[in-house]
């Protein structure tokens, strides 16, 4: 995990760093650092742990001089959160900050520790500086004994590396873990992800695997590992900066679920096609043949995005009656499940960039599989190595529990099941037209939910901020929207929440039940709605506090429930994008009454580029 920045350029690096940082604290927080390298004195570093803070007041007591510098924010993989473990780490002239995992790190640090270097910390990253460092010994430039030290490595990693010896550049390089460079007027940058860049540019290069960088004031070089030149145009990135900051909101998170109708809208912009009742496919990029010809649908993500991704098996099978199966990444990789030639895989990852989806894709893919990915950042890891991309047009999420990410998903995932329906011929036109209309009006339905219940879910996280267990039950549909409504509540405010399918509830949690624990029923009026009612009042008969998400007007669901959020009718295929948002609202005011690190929830972390 682990997030990197870097500038070069006229203007005082630090606050760039650590600006930079703060945009990307969602990688790791729990310690930060920067190296400068300061005219007349060589590269000097600050370093501290903890959030971004700490580092802040290290710099304003000891201030950091210099354009040339490149920072760090960690999530500790090897060695324990300690100012020693953070980075930038220094060998000789060598000055290096890292994302990512080097797999043969006890071989090296013996090799290291053999030719007799210092090893001062515990990490895998401290060893990379030091193979450079060797490298550079022996009389060779950055750039080069950057590309000698990585042939040793195995693993992933994102590298930014000073020397003192070449106070005019910065090299990086990157393979398996996310590095973007961007051009200035005078000045380049390097950065993990996009928002760390948004202020100062917005024209942005996509490091691919196995390429190195050179960083300069009025240029970057890329080539590949074994030295070969790369040209690359960069992309203009259109997100503004404002849609990476608060915007007045306590919370990213709380931006970020306001900010769900908006979202929505843009990822739904040129794809619904009303006249012709059916979903523009050409941004899905795989042939009306592909449609036809597809025999299963594999569906692989990882936490939220793999809540979002069962609602996928239950879309495609009744809309276009592929078969489908939903894997969590984590659990296919490796597995050699079968898979291969006629199979389309889904992944859905909104970073793009998760470690467990990636591999899982590949795999599949080298089986013969064709790859569709469902992701939020554009030029990400996944939607490289995928055969098709179908972007959701979320922006940039900042917050770590994912919200507008998990409802474009959805979006997106009922819009290619409609488009694959309607290619198969097995979903009717007048169908699919009623689907496009709900979508198009879903913006606005979106709204209405959030202003609507805003208020009475806030009263009711009061209420239950105190409860030691939540159970969420949901049937169809709702089953996923039960995980995902447990998730966040765990997520922020780390109370013990478990989402069930709400048949299973007398399998075995119905023995969980009493008065202490608030039960919240998905009983939206869909296809299981009979039944759903029948496992609330089994709830209610046992002494749950019952909160219910209903469709508008539910007399019965009012009575057998102690509170009612309703929201409004909309074809079953919709109510999931309805009936999550006030299950994210109520996680966010439990979370905010507890007081919580909403945004940074201990032990998370957004992106996670590690197994
Ligand atoms: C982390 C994040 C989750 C996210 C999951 C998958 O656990 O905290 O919010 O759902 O990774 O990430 P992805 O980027 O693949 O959707």
């Amino acid at each position: 995990m682990c997030g990197i920045v870097g500038y070069i350029g006229s203007q005082p690096s630090a606050p760039i760093l650590l600006d930079g940082l703060r945009r990307l604290e969602y990688r790791g927080y729990d310690s930060a650092g920067l190296a400068v390298q300061v005219p007349g004195a060589g590269i000097e570093i600050r370093r501290a742990v903890g959030k971004l803070r700490n580092l802040e007041s290290a710099l304003r007591e000891r201030p950091l001089d210099g354009s040339v510098g490149i920072g760090h924010t960690r999530w500790a993989t090897h060695g324990r959160p300690s100012e020693v473990n953070a980075h930038p780490h220094v060998a000789g002239p060598i000055a290096l900050v890292h994302n990512g995992i080097i797999e043969n790190h006890l071989e090296l640090r013996r090799r290291l520790e053999g030719r007799g270097c210092a090893i001062a910390s515990d990490t895998d990253t401290e060893l990379v500086a030091h193979l450079i460092q060797l490298e550079v010994a022996q009389g060779k430039s950055l750039e080069d004994a950057v590309r000698g030290a990585l042939a040793e490595l195995q693993g992933a990693y994102a590298i930014a590396v000073l020397s003192e010896k070449e106070p005019e550049r910065i090299v990086v390089a990157k393979h398996s873990s996310p590095l973007v460079v961007g051009l200035g007027e005078g000045e380049s940058f390097c950065a993990s992800d996009i928002p760390a860049l948004l202020p100062y540019t917005r024209d942005m290069i996509f490091l691919e695997d196995g390429e190195v960088a050179v960083l300069e004031r009025d240029r970057i070089r890329i080539s590949k590992l074994d030295g070969t030149a790369v040209e690359r145009a960069p992309r203009r990135i259109d997100w503004s900066p404002v849609m990476a900051e608060k915007a007045g909101y306590k919370h990213f998170m709380l931006k970020e679920i306001f900010e769900q109708p908006r979202a929505m809208e843009d990822t739904l912009r040129g794809r619904l096609d009303r006249e012709a009742r059916d979903i523009h496919g050409h941004e899905i990029g795989l042939s009306d043949d592909d449609a036809r010809t597809v025999r299963r649908v594999v569906l692989l993500a990882c936490g939220t995005s793999h809540h979002a991704a069962m609602t996928g098996r239950y879309h495609i099978e009744a809309l276009a009656r592929v078969p489908t199966v939903v894997e969590l990444a984590s659990e296919f990789r490796g597995r050699d499940g079968v898979v291969g030639e006629g199979d389309l895989v889904i992944a859905v990852s909104q970073s793009g960039e998760t470690l467990d989806t990636l591999v899982a894709a590949k795999e599949a893919k080298a089986k013969g599989a064709k790859v569709l990915a469902i992701a939020n950042v554009i030029g990400s890891a996944i939607p490289r190595m995928s055969d098709a991309v179908f972007y959701t047009h979320a922006g940039p999420e900042i917050g770590v529990a994912s919200t507008k990410c998990f409802t474009t998903q959805l979006a997106n995932i009922l819009m290619f099941a409609i488009w694959l329906g309607r290619r198969r011929d097995t979903l009717s036109a007048d169908r699919a037209g009623a689907l496009v209309e709900a979508l198009a009006r879903l913006p606005h339905t979106m709204q209405d939910v959030l202003t609507g219940t805003r208020q009475l879910v806030a009263n009711l996280a009061r209420r239950y901020v105190d409860a030691r267990d939540v159970l969420y039950l949901g049937r169809g549909l709702s089953f996923p929207i039960a995980l995902e409504g447990a998730l966040k509540l765990k997520e922020i405010s780390y109370v013990h929440a478990e989402g069930y399918a709400a048949g299973e509830m007398k399998h075995g949690p119905i023995a969980l039940i009493d008065s202490h624990v608030p039960v919240i029923c998905l009983v939206p009026r869909d296809s299981h709605y009979d039944r759903s009612l029948s496992n609330l009042q089994e709830a209610k008969a046992r002494e749950a506090r019952v909160i219910s998400v209903a469709t508008e007007g539910d007399e019965a669901a009012r009575t057998f429930s102690d509170d009612l959020i309703e929201v409004p009718d909309v074809p079953e295929e919709l109510t999931p994008l309805l009936t999550v948002l006030p299950l994210q609202l109520y996680a966010y005011y439990v979370a905010d009454y507890k007081g919580t690190d909403v945004d940074q929830p201990r032990n998370l972390a957004k992106t996670v580029t590690v197994e």
